[in-house]
């Protein structure tokens, strides 16, 4: 038997250390999360996606009475960006929650479908973007969706 070892590189962040722009991108992330339509959960989340031409797309979690049918904010705000702009890659997406009465202390991270999204996204374009999980106390960035989806299914595997 053999056994691999996986390992994700995550950069832990305090706002200050960030650029005005990616300061400015957070906080369009912040803003979107307070425009969400979450009634069922009271979890609102807000993404903003920042493109190579300087375009920022934000979007927000869109919940429904039918569950499964809502859609979280960073596929909400990333297939908006592709639809308005196909053929323009992204930079960066910045992620935020706000639950209760204030954002959340700790960094909230794309769910799998989220995660199989931006996937696709970042092999669309053959470029990785860096992903920006903002919490209170601490903000994580990853390089590429590559550190939080290891062992992925992507187009490779129906290449003929
Ligand atoms: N949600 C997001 O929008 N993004 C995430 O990264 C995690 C979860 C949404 C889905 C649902 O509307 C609510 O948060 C609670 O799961």
């Amino acid at each position: 038997m053999e056994i691999y070892n996986l390992t994700t590189k995550i950069l832990v962040y305090s706002i200050d250390e960030y650029s005005q722009d990616i300061k400015k991108l957070i906080e369009d992330a912040k803003l979107a999360a307070k425009r969400a339509y979450a009634p069922y959960s009271g979890f609102r989340v807000g993404a903003a996606v920042l493109l190579s031409n300087g375009e920022t797309i934000t979007g927000n979690n869109q919940e429904n009475a039918a569950y499964p049918s809502g859609l979280c904010a960073e596929r909400v705000a990333m297939l908006a960006a592709n639809s308005l702009y196909p053929d323009i890659p992204v930079e960066a997406i910045a992620i935020a929650a706000y639950s209760g009465d204030d954002y959340t202390s700790m960094p909230c991270y794309p769910c799998g479908s989220c995660r199989q999204t931006l996937l696709e996204i970042e092999n669309r374009f053959d470029k990785p973007f860096k992903i920006i999980m903002y919490g209170k106390d601490k903000i994580y960035e990853v390089a590429s969706i590559q550190e939080l989806l290891p062992l992925s299914f992507g187009k490779d595997f129906l290449d003929k």
